[in-house]
């Protein structure tokens, strides 16, 4: 999975504030929590996620998780039965898929095209599924944002059959170019779209922070799940956290990780223009932290895969994401996390390895 930079990480900042915390915690703050989390957090992501995303939330819509992760798993713990169906996007985000079956569900794979998850496939395999699971600014792993008619679609489909839709908006903080797309949450008229996002990207994935944002009708039996699950996280990183987006820490840190990764992502299709001509077809992708390349039809990824690791080049093959097999192979390429000279070398092994099957 794409990894985003470790050690840009700001540790100075971070770690006076958990001085600051450690230090001097209200005693009271030592008690037992809300289980949605600390209200000044999911106050501030409340405000970021109106700002930044389009989001319409009131901060008591907010479950603080231990990463999208915990978020997905706790949707389908209150709203999903056994046996219910479950729209996954193929190919799609296994995480999900793990979360989702471990509430029994049974899902349904749904192809995605240009435009994103093809609600009319979805409705023609299983009309009344409960939850659908999308990744529509960004989708993973393929990149293309879903359409303002898809969405409409989607929605038009949740108020219909009472479905939920289940948004996922991992990666969408990294934005190089483009008009920026609001969130699907912000189209909803009706309450049928629960929204979650994670600090994995933006900050660390060690640190297991997330948020899950739901409808109002449903903050009573999620806060009701939050508390016999025992979330949420330590109050540390949440306080810390707090102070982080509210004193304008963390917009910085992504101004400066957007610069850094459009840096990174451009050196990658340079680097790839000149060693993988006809051989891996790379896109340049507007948003996120890799790249899909595309292999010849017909060619085995998870074999190419294999050969790159052995050269110490972790590109993982598509077809690890995909429900149903087949498909054309591809690697995904996480450029984020690597300096240029490291993203440039890797290129190189790369052509190497597919010069010399
Ligand atoms: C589509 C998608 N959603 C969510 C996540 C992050 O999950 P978490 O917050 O549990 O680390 C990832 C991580 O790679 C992802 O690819």
């Amino acid at each position: 999975m794409a990894l985003p930079d470790l050690e840009a990480f700001p540790a100075r900042t971070w770690g006076s504030l958990v001085a600051r915390h450690g230090y001097h915690m209200q005693p009271w703050l030592r008690g037992f929590l809300p289980p949605a989390g600390y209200p000044p957090l999911r106050q501030a992501i409340a405000r970021y996620l109106s700002t930044a995303r389009g989001v319409r939330c009131i901060p008591e819509q907010v479950f603080i998780t231990g990463g999208s992760q915990q978020g997905l798993a706790l949707t389908g713990q209150v709203l999903l039965n056994p046996g219910d169906a479950v729209w996954m996007e193929d190919p799609g985000y296994r995480g999900a898929q793990a979360a989702l079956q471990s509430a029994e569900a049974r899902i349904v794979p749904v192809p995605v095209d240009a435009e994103g998850l093809s609600v009319a496939e979805g409705v023609r395999r299983a009309p009344n599924a409960r939850l659908a699971y999308v990744t529509p600014s960004h989708q993973f792993p393929l990149g293309m944002a879903m359409s303002l008619r898809r969405r409409l679609d989607l929605l038009e489909w949740a108020h219909r059959t009472g479905g939920w839709i289940l948004e996922d908006d991992y990666d969408s903080e990294f934005r190089y170019r483009g008009r920026p797309l609001t969130a699907l949450q912000g189209l909803d008229e009706g309450q049928r779209v629960l929204y979650t996002g994670t600090f994995s990207k933006v900050l660390f994935p060690a640190l297991r922070l997330g948020y899950l944002v739901v409808p109002q009708p449903l903050t009573q039996a999620f806060g009701a799940a939050a508390f016999t699950v025992g979330a949420p996280p330590p109050i540390l990183e949440q306080l810390v956290l707090t102070d982080f987006l509210t004193e304008g820490h963390f917009e910085r840190h992504l101004r400066r990780m957007r610069r850094l990764y459009a840096e990174r992502q451009e050196a990658v299709l340079q680097a790839a223009a000149v060693h993988l001509n006809g051989m891996l077809e790379l896109q340049p992708d507007e948003v996120g932290m890799h790249l899909v390349g595309w292999l010849p039809e017909g060619a085995d990824d998870r074999a190419v895969s294999e050969r790159a690791i052995a050269q110490e080049v972790r590109a993982q093959p598509l077809s690890n994401h995909r429900i149903e097999p087949g498909g054309r192979g591809g690697l995904l390429l996480g450029y984020a996390g690597f300096p240029i000279p490291a993203l440039q070398a890797a290129i190189r092994t790369l052509a190497e390895t597919l010069h010399n099957p």
